[in-house]
C-alpha cells in the first residue's frame, strides 16, 4: 500500500483499482462523465481490453471511492506496415464534489510514475484536454495529426508524450485488434 500524501490538508490513498469494487468504479465514471460516456471515441479506442492492473489506481480518503484512473493497452498500426504498443492514458475521473482540490494531478502522477516503472512511459496518449494535460503532464498533439481513429476526434485533444510516439499516418485501436487484412 503506498503512504497517504497530503492534498490540501487531508489523507488520501492510493489503491491499485483492483481493490474497489467495479460497481463502485463504473458510479464514480458516471458522475464524472454521464452515463452516455460509453459510446466515446476513447472507449472504441480501447475495444475490450481489461485495464493495465499495475497502470490503474483508486483514490479513497476516509473509506470512500474520490477518483480513479485507468490506463489501457491500444497499439498503432501505421501505413508504414509497423505496429506500436501504446498506453492510453484515462479515464481519471474525480468526485464532482471533490474536483479541483489537486486529487486529479495525484492520480495521473501516480500513474505516470508507475507506467515509468514497468518500461512503458515512452509512449503514452490520451484523448483530453491540453490545457490540462499539455499544462500539468506534457502531452501535446504534435505527433497525433495523421492517426486515424474508430469514432469522431476533436485533433487538438489527441494528445501523446514519449520518446516512442510515431508520429506517422495509422489506425489507433485496440491492442489486441485481428490482423488488417485486404
Ligand atoms: C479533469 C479532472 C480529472 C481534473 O482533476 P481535479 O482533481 O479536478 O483537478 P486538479 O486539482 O488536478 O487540477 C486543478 C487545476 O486544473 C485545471 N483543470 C481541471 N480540469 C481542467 C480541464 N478539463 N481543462 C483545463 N484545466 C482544467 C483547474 O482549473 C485547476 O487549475 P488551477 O490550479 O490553475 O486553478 C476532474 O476535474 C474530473 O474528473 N472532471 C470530470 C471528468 C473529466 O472531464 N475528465 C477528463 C478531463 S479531459
Amino acid at each position: 500500500m503506498n503512504a497517504s500524501p497530503p492534498v490540501a490538508g487531508i489523507a488520501i490513498e492510493l489503491l491499485p483499482i483492483g481493490s474497489v469494487p467495479a460497481e463502485q468504479v463504473e458510479a464514480l465514471l458516471d458522475r464524472a462523465f454521464g452515463p452516455e460516456r460509453h459510446a466515446r471515441t476513447a472507449y472504441k479506442v480501447r475495444g475490450d481490453a481489461i485495464a493495465l492492473p499495475q497502470l490503474s489506481f483508486a483514490a479513497i480518503d476516509g473509506g470512500m471511492l474520490i477518483g480513479t484512473i485507468q490506463c489501457w493497452p491500444v497499439s498503432l498500426r501505421g501505413d508504414d506496415g509497423a505496429t506500436t504498443p501504446l498506453v492510453m492514458v484515462g479515464p481519471v475521473a474525480v468526485a464532482p464534489d471533490r474536483q479541483g482540490s489537486g486529487i486529479g494531478r495525484l492520480l495521473i502522477h501516480r500513474a505516470l510514475d508507475a507506467a515509468q516503472d514497468a518500461g512503458l512511459s515512452h509512449a503514452l496518449m490520451l484523448i483530453g484536454d491540453p490545457e490540462y494535460y499539455g499544462r500539468f503532464f506534457g502531452f501535446a498533439a504534435t505527433a497525433t495529426g495523421d492517426w486515424r481513429l474508430p469514432g469522431p476526434v476533436e485533433r487538438h485533444r489527441l494528445l501523446a508524450r514519449g520518446d516512442g510516439i510515431p508520429a506517422v499516418a495509422g489506425d489507433l485501436g485496440p491492442a489486441d485488434r485481428p490482423a488488417r487484412t485486404g
